[in-house]
């Protein structure tokens, strides 16, 4: 990161923080039915979140929840292009939706890699691991997995059985998601509904550089009114 950059993210997180100072003082005093709400009133044994921590939690959501799902909707409706035969096949029946959102979780995934540290020496597929070492678990990788998954390079939007590992497995589950199905789900529809014609505007899309997010710098399409 350069200098510049190294900057303008410092300046970005002083931002955020001001922000959200601002509005967990109010919901302290002045409860809603909202999420900062109840993480300002949360109680555990008489200790309460410090205002540090709930920034924290803030940000965790907030960075979690955010590029992931955009990158769901880019890579997902690529794909969709990219297949047209499957775009047909969910345009004709739209029942599918919750399945071609599993199958574009696992087809593109938006995001490809976790980090984990071993707790004890073991061994997975032959390989030795040793207590303490660092590894990065390749996401995307796993979910082309021809043990798993038939034809697992073929976007199929009625596969039967997707269990891909695009929203993580274990404790660290991801917290948002059921949010990031429904979201994805309703983005496609709508698009879907709205738009008779979807087509690519200009020269193929390019990812933005990264090792554990996968998403499009930008995704500019042509659509026709239904
Ligand atoms: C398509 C969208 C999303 C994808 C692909 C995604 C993916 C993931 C993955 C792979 C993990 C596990 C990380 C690990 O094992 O190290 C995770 C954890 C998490 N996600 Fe998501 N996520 C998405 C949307 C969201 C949304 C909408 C929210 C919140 C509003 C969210 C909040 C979180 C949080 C808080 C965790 C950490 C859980 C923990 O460590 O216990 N995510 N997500």
């Amino acid at each position: 990161m350069s200098r510049r950059e190294r900057a303008v993210a410092q300046e970005a997180s002083r931002e955020f923080d001001a922000y959200f100072r601002a509005i967990i003082a109010e919901r302290r005093s002045t409860p809603r039915d909202d999420i900062l709400s109840a993480l300002a009133h949360a109680e555990d044994g008489g200790e309460r979140l410090s205002e540090r921590e709930m920034l924290n939690i803030l940000r965790l959501l907030l960075v979690a929840g955010n590029e992931t799902t955009t990158n769901l909707i880019g890579n997902g409706m690529l794909a969709l292009l990219d297949n047209p035969d499957q775009l047909a096949r969910l345009r004709d029946d739209p029942g599918l939706m919750p399945a071609a959102v599993e199958e574009l979780l696992r087809y593109d995934s938006p995001v490809q890699t976790t980090f984990r540290r071993v707790r004890a020496d073991c061994a997975v597929n032959g390989f030795e691991l040793r207590a303490r070492d660092n590894i990065a678990v390749l996401v995307g990788g796993a979910n082309r997995d021809p043990d798993v998954f038939e034809e697992p390079d073929r976007l199929d939007v009625g596969r039967a059985s997707c269990p891909h590992l695009s929203l993580g497995r274990g404790i660290h589950h991801c917290l948002g998601a059921p949010l990031a199905r429904l979201e994805g789900r309703i983005a496609f529809e709508m698009l879907l509904e709205r738009f008779a014609r979807i087509d690519l505007l200009g020269s193929r899309p390019k990812y933005r550089n990264g090792i554990v997010l996968r998403g499009l710098r930008s995704l500019p399409l042509s659509c026709v009114r239904a």
